[in-house]
């Protein structure tokens, strides 16, 4: 079994590198990489490289993900987005190979307080939101063999991350304001690269699981008593924090202007994902205590 990986470097595509080993023989690419195009602007160099290495299973991880970036440059974002997304899913339906791609909450308005299903109307906010959305229709209209997973709140252990800019701001500050009224779920990549891992198991063995899935780590919350949680643990486990816990103050997302509308409700149900494969998905202070292990 041959996997091709784009995006091998990012958050999720660094820890697919691990989940995805013990399946098969592993073509890991990233944006800069010199042997093969790994570039999702080169859209005949995406097509030539899956050609080339003609794998069983495409898993893109690749993207632009600079939300607020994105607003300036929407015709670079559609196209790594959506217009390299197409090619590939162009080319898993020509060679019968599975394409696996991850979304996001984004591609809704965020109104509301439910979780969304799979089949709920989207409407994105944002240049990003809307880039990822044409990257999932661009991959149902071609009738490949597909897996979506649209996650939100990604963080890992390596590279920056939320949770490390709290921890940082709370040794040098006395206060803090940090957003309460967007919620959703902090969702762990190793957790992302894990369920990939599994999903592709199944598929390989039964083809009509192929869809659209939302995957998130279970529980929900708000940016600020995730602060509080990653602060309070640092701070019971010795390290030395400036902010005192009531100085942790809640503001409203319109505190912070950005270039980017994010949606306030990020909530997605996850039913269809855990039914169809069999698997949990823990809640988010599991995942986000252990990369609090690791990176303390
Ligand atoms: N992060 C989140 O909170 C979040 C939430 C919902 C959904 N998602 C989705 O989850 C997936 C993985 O996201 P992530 O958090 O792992 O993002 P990430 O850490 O930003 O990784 C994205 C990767 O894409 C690479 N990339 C950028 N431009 C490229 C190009 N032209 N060609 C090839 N690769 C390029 C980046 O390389 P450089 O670092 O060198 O630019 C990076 O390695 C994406 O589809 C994203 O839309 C993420």
């Amino acid at each position: 079994m041959k996997i091709l990986l784009f995006g091998k470097n990012g958050q999720v595509g660094w820890e697919l590198q691990r989940s995805l080993a013990p399946l098969g023989e592993v073509v890991a690419l990233d944006v800069s990489d010199r042997v093969m195009c790994g570039d999702l602007n080169d859209l005949a160099g995406i097509a030539k490289t899956i050609q080339t290495v003609a794998p069983d299973v495409i898993v893109n991880a690749a993207a632009h993900t600079a939300v607020d970036k994105a607003e300036s440059e929407p015709e670079f974002a559609h196209t790594l987005n959506a217009s390299a997304v197409e090619v590939m899913a162009q080319e898993a339906k020509r060679s019968g190979a599975w394409l696996v791609h991850y979304s996001t909450d984004y591609v809704f308005d965020g109104s509301g307080n439910q979780p969304r299903q799979e089949t709920d109307a989207t409407a994105p906010l944002s240049v990003y939101g809307k880039s990822k959305l044409a990257g999932e229709a661009a991959i149902i209209a071609s009738g490949c063999k597909h897996l979506i997973f649209r996650t939100s709140w990604v963080y890992a252990a390596r590279g920056g991350n939320f949770a490390k800019t709290m921890l940082k701001l709370a040794k040098e500050r006395e206060l803090l304001n940090v957003i309460n009224d967007q919620i959703g779920a902090p969702t762990g990549a190793d957790l992302l690269a894990d369920v990939t891992a599994h999903a592709i198991r199944t598929a390989l063995q039964s083809a009509d699981v192929s869809g659209l899935y939302h995957l998130v780590a279970g529980g929900e919350t708000s940016w600020h008593e995730y602060a509080k949680f990653v602060i309070e643990y640092a701070r019971q486990n010795g390290v030395e924090i400036k902010v005192p816990v009531d100085a942790i103050k809640a503001v409203p997302t319109s505190a912070f202007p950005t270039p980017a509308t994010r949606p306030l409700n990020s909530r997605l149900n996850t039913d269809k994902l855990k039914t169809t494969f069999n698997l949990q998905l823990p809640h988010w202070q599991i995942g986000v205590t252990r990369m609090l292990t690791e990176i303390l």
